[in-house]
């Protein structure tokens, strides 16, 4: 496949359970692309534009524990229609490709699987927020509900220091989010029905096995993306 300036860009989301490694692979994922001319932009959902960044922290507000499925459903949609809007339409348009941590699959797996929505319901949404839109290539970034809770958990204690100062400070919020907060049986939902999705439409996603170390793992994604969309 050929690429020149003003070919549309390519769309890639990178999926997985929380844990799983998705914002330690993204600037990896980036970095690789751009070395080879590629021009890149990641971003994430929910979020990705101020109105959605705004939506995504009613959504990981921790107050609202038990909000109603479709609500929740409903504004991770309304974020999704912002995201897509103000800033995935026009990059791949410009020719940019863009990398989104999580994109629509993890509606399907958290609100489908983990809320038990329809994916009929889901689906009717995709289309009428979307059109046509979908990512060209999925990356599931697979690994145990175990592992990835107890990576989520890591993530959430570490603590980094700034090299100008004595200060120690929490690379991130220090509390489980709303999501974080659900139970195992929630989170092999969410599993799974990633993994039925890689498994049914194998031509679009890659199941990557990301139990291994960072950099295997890294050269997992790379080999799928050059074999699939270079
Ligand atoms: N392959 C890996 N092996 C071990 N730990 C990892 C690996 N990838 C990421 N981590 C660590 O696990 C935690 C969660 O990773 P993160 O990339 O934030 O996951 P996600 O974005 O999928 O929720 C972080 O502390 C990160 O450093
Ligand atoms: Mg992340």
């Amino acid at each position: 496949m050929t690429h020149n300036e003003f070919s549309r860009g390519r769309f890639l989301a990178v999926e997985g359970v929380d844990g799983a490694g998705k914002s330690t692979q993204m600037p990896r994922i980036e970095q690789w692309l751009r070395r080879r001319g590629i021009r890149t932009l990641a971003t994430r959902e929910p979020g990705g534009t101020p109105l959605g960044e705004s939506l995504r922290a009613v959504l990981l507000d921790p107050r609202f524990a038990g909000m109603s499925p479709v609500a929740e459903l409903l504004v991770m949609f309304a974020a999704r229609a912002e995201h897509l809007a103000k800033v995935i339409a026009p990059a791949l348009e410009d020719g940019v490709w863009v990398l989104s941590e999580r994109f629509t699959d993890a509606t399907f797996a958290y609100q489908g699987g983990g809320r038990d929505l329809d994916a009929g319901t889901i689906e009717a949404l995709e289309s009428t927020v979307q059109g046509g839109v979908r990512p060209d290539l999925v990356l599931v970034l697979d690994v145990s509900v175990e592992a990835g809770l107890w990576r989520a958990e890591r993530r959430r204690r570490r603590t980094s220091v700034f090299p100008h100062g004595s200060a120690a400070v929490r690379t991130e919020c220090g509390a489980a989010d709303r999501f974080e907060r659900e139970n195992p049986e929630f989170f092999r939902r969410v599993r799974e029905t990633y993994l039925e999705r890689a498994r049914e439409r194998p031509e679009r996603y890659a199941l990557i096995d990301a139990s291994a170390d960072e950099t295997t793992v890294t050269e997992r994604l790379i080999g799928e993306i050059s074999k699939r969309l270079m």
